[in-house]
């Protein structure tokens, strides 16, 4: 099979006959901004058929786990890996020894900061550890993070106490909170005279939690603690301006909400923060403090198909409009909320207050192990985890209503059966 038969395969596109490197052609155009205003569910199931490769018969639940890639985040990676295998041109960029001004320029404008204040990564976890093998801390200084942070927000800390002598204090945060200034008081009054770093989610993971960064961020700096946010969830599920939020780190997995190709992540450090980090991998050019954050992304060679699938995903947010994405999400997220909550017995673990969350929410049936229902829901096509206690929905612009309305359907059946 000819390379563009194949992936005319891919999108149902008839690509013979064209010239190479002309597929994006074929891409559908986004639907008029005017359907978006005139006739929103109209807009949004174009967006659903024709940007995404999705079938018709999958609801995907998910993303907060890992986001789909819409059509021309997928043709631009593909392109790339093509290319690099047709050498068809004498030069390609590799990522290896690049700083990826471009991307980190463009990524920057997205989330509020400036270029040099970037280390391109391959996810959250790495991003967290770069943070916390990085910084230089002694015996007795201790580490507060929170009881709701995912293993990538925890483990790193947890080697360095092993390795360095370090202490690791757990915050408790309440579930369901009655406020932001709750959130932030749980953390903030845990601050001990030996903390020298407090760790906390932007997002958090089980519950979609929104923690007031800036609020903590402040209150750190006041008294000396280096605020480090495992920002997994932020890019592309909310707005964020790292300027404003004023935390000292955030590392962040863009392959989330963003919906990049998989593998695509950043750190952001504040002003000179990125350059007080030891690399956490160190090859040429490990201490040009002069690469500013671009010296941690020195890593050895790396597959750049996928930074160029990073870029074609800021082009797909900023062509449909940050806000009006953010707001679809935060809409279906609400319909999601109703619709656990009038599940029997159910126990809300995300807040009714919906400035605490954006795209995820998540409950619980006590009693049930809703592990259980995976197979019926797998028999229904619909694409979520289910843990022991609770299960977690996100919603997404490829999210329809009526996946929501199979999946608590499904459930009831489930819990009625
Ligand atoms: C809050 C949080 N942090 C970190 C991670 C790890 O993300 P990644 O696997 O992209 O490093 C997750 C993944 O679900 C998460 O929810």
């Amino acid at each position: 099979m000819k390379r563009r038969d194949w992936i005319g395969t891919l999108f149902g596109a008839p690509l013979v006959g064209l010239p190479a490197w002309a597929d994006h052609a074929h891409l559908p155009p986004l639907p008029p901004v005017k359907l978006a205003e005139s006739d929103p569910e109209i807009y949004w199931r174009r967006i659903r058929e024709e940007q995404f490769v999705l079938p018709d018969a999958r609801a995907f639940l998910n993303t907060g786990t890992l986001g789909i890639a819409p059509k021309p985040v997928l043709q631009t990676t593909i392109d790339y890996l093509l290319q690099s295998a047709e050498l068809n041109v004498n030069e390609l960029p590799r990522w290896g020894g690049e700083p990826l001004d471009d991307l980190r320029g463009a990524l920057a404008g997205f989330v509020g900061c400036e270029k040099d204040e970037l280390t391109l990564t391959h996810n959250t976890t790495e991003g967290m550890n770069t943070i916390a093998n990085g910084l230089d801390m002694k015996p007795g200084d201790e580490v507060l993070r929170t009881d709701q942070e995912h293993p990538g927000g925890i483990c790193c800390w947890d080697q360095k106490a092993a390795r360095f002598g370090i202490t690791v204090r757990v915050a408790k945060l309440p579930i369901p909170p009655k406020s932001s200034a709750e959130l932030a008081d749980a953390i903030i009054s845990s601050f001990g005279p030996r903390t020298r770093v407090v760790s906390f989610s932007g997002f958090t993971t089980e519950t979609g939690l929104l923690l007031p960064i800036r609020t903590i961020a402040v209150a750190a700096r006041a008294k000396g603690i280096i605020s480090v946010v495992d920002g997994a969830h932020m890019p592309g599920q909310a707005f964020m301006n790292l300027r404003e939020l004023g935390c000292d780190y955030l590392a962040a997995s863009p392959h989330k909400w963003m919906l990049t190709p998989a593998g695509c992540g950043f750190i952001y450090g504040r002003g000179d923060m990125l350059d007080r980090l030891w690399a956490n991998v160190a090859t040429y050019n490990w201490d040009n403090r002069s690469l500013k954050g671009a010296r941690l992304m020195m890593v050895g060679t790396n597959n750049f198909a996928i930074f160029k699938g990073y870029r074609a995903a800021l082009d797909f947010f900023n062509q449909i409009g940050p806000e009006r994405i953010y707001a679809r999400i935060h809409e279906l997220a609400r319909v999601a909320y109703r619709g656990a909550a009038q599940l029997p017995k159910v126990r809300m673990l995300t807040p009714e207050d919906d400035s605490l969350y954006r795209g995820m929410i998540t409950f619980g049936i006590p009693g049930v192990d809703l592990r259980k229902l995976n197979p019926l829901l797998k028999s229904k096509m619909i694409w979520i985890v289910p843990g022991p206690d609770s299960v977690r929905i996100s919603c997404h612009i490829h999210t329809r209503r009526a996946d929501l309305e199979l999946f608590f359907e499904t459930l009831r059946g489930g819990l009625a059966g």
